[in-house]
C-alpha cells in the first residue's frame, strides 16, 4: 500500500486529499496517515495541509534505485532493480549476472557505459546522465523463435509510455528503433541464450536518447533526443518507470497468448512502415515493395512491386525507407 500510496503521490500535479487517496486505495483515512508517516520516516518530503490534503517534494530526478521504484506499483514481477555508476554494458553485465547464477528477471540501468553495443556489430554512444541504458534480464517459458517478438513488445511499451509523459508520439521502425521528426531517439538490442528448444534467457537492452543537447557529428544528422525535442529536461526515473510499467502488461499478454495478436494494431497504428515504399535488404539480395503492417508473430508484412505479399523476419533483413534514414 505505501508503494501505491508513493505512486499516487508522485503522479499527482498538486495537492490529494486523505479522503481521495483512502477512496483511491480502499483503505481508511487514518491508513493513510499512517502510511504518509511511515514515508516521512524514510525520507520523503511530504507536506500536509488542513483542508487541501497531501503534497509529496516530487523525486529526485536523479537516477538511483529508489528514485525508479518510487514509481512502481508493489506487484510489479520486476523486484530487482539495479543503477550502475558506469559499465561497459548494461547487456553484457546482464549476461554477467546470468552467468553468476541469478535467476530472477531483473533491471539493470546505467548511469553511463563505456561500451554500449548496438544491433549489428555496431556502437550505442552512452555519455554520463543524459540517457537512459537499462537492460531487462528475461527468462520467458517460450519457443527461441518467439524471443525476437519481445523486442516489438519493447518498442511499443516504450513509445507509449514516452507519449503518455511527453506531448509527443514516437513512431517505430520496425522491428526496433524509435524515431521522432525523421530522428532516432531509442534503439533496442535484443540478445539470447537458448538450446535448440529451450530458452536460457532474454536480454532486451533499450538506449534512448533522453536529455542529451549534443551528439557526435556521425550521427547528428540521424538522431535526436526528447529534449531537443519537446524544450525541458525529462524526469528519466518517472520515464524509466512507466516503461516498466507499460512492458510488463505487454509482456504478460504476450506470454499468456504466445503471439501479438493482442497488439498488433497499436503497433502498426505507430509503425512508420505501414505504406511506406522499402527497400528489404537480405544476404540474398534486395527486394522493393510497400509496407502493410506487422503479424501477430512480428513479421513486416510487404506488398512486393508485383503484387504478390511476403512477410520478412527481423533477424535476416534490413529494412529503409527508399528516402533517407527512416
Ligand atoms: C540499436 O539501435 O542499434 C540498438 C541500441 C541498443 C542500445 C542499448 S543501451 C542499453 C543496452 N546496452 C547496450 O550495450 N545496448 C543496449
Amino acid at each position: 500500500m505505501k508503494d501505491e500510496l508513493l505512486k499516487l503521490l508522485n503522479d499527482a500535479d498538486g495537492y490529494l486529499s486523505g479522503q481521495a487517496l483512502s477512496e483511491a486505495l480502499g483503505v481508511s483515512r487514518t491508513a493513510i496517515w499512517k502510511a504518509i508517516n511511515k514515508l516521512k520516516e524514510e525520507g520523503f518530503q511530504i507536506a500536509s495541509v488542513r483542508n487541501k490534503g497531501y503534497f509529496i517534494e516530487k523525486t529526485s530526478t536523479e537516477l538511483a534505485e529508489s528514485s525508479v521504484r518510487s514509481y512502481l506499483s508493489s506487484g510489479c514481477r520486476f523486484t530487482s532493480v539495479k543503477v550502475l555508476e558506469t559499465v561497459d554494458s548494461t547487456n553484457t553485465e546482464a549476461k554477467r549476472l546470468y552467468q553468476s547464477g541469478l535467476r530472477s528477471e531483473a533491471v539493470l540501468l546505467s548511469k553511463e557505459q563505456t561500451l554500449g553495443k548496438g544491433r549489428r556489430g555496431r556502437s550505442w554512444l552512452s555519455p554520463k546522465d543524459e540517457g537512459i541504458f537499462m537492460s531487462l534480464l528475461l527468462m520467458p517459458d517460450i519457443d527461441p523463435v518467439q524471443a525476437s517478438m519481445l523486442t516489438l513488445v519493447a518498442g511499443l511499451a516504450v513509445s507509449e509510455a514516452i507519449e503518455s509523459l511527453l506531448d509527443l508520439k514516437p513512431m517505430i521502425k520496425w522491428p526496433n528503433d524509435l524515431v521522432i521528426d525523421g530522428k532516432k531517439v531509442c534503439g533496442i538490442l535484443t540478445e539470447m541464450s537458448a538450446e535448440m528448444d529451450f530458452v536460457n534467457h532474454v536480454i532486451v537492452g533499450i538506449g534512448i536518447n533522453v536529455n542529451q543537447v549534443e551528439f557526435h557529428p556521425d550521427i547528428v544528422d540521424m538522431a535526436t533526443s526528447l529534449k531537443k525535442i519537446c524544450g525541458q529536461e525529462v524526469n528519466r526515473p518517472q520515464l524509466i518507470g512507466r516503461i516498466i510499467e507499460k512492458f510488463e502488461v505487454y509482456y504478460n499478454q504476450f506470454l499468456t497468448m504466445g503471439d501479438l495478436a493482442f497488439m498488433t494494431q497499436s503497433y502498426n497504428d505507430r509503425c512508420i512502415n505501414v505504406d511506406q515504399e522499402l527497400k528489404v535488404i537480405s544476404r540474398s539480395g534486395e527486394l522493393k515493395g510497400k509496407g502493410v503492417g506487422i503479424e501477430k508473430d512480428g513479421t513486416l508484412q510487404i506488398r512486393l512491386e508485383d503484387g504478390t505479399i511476403t512477410s520478412i523476419n527481423a533477424g535476416e533483413v534490413s529494412v529503409r525507407g527508399l528516402y533517407g534514414y527512416i
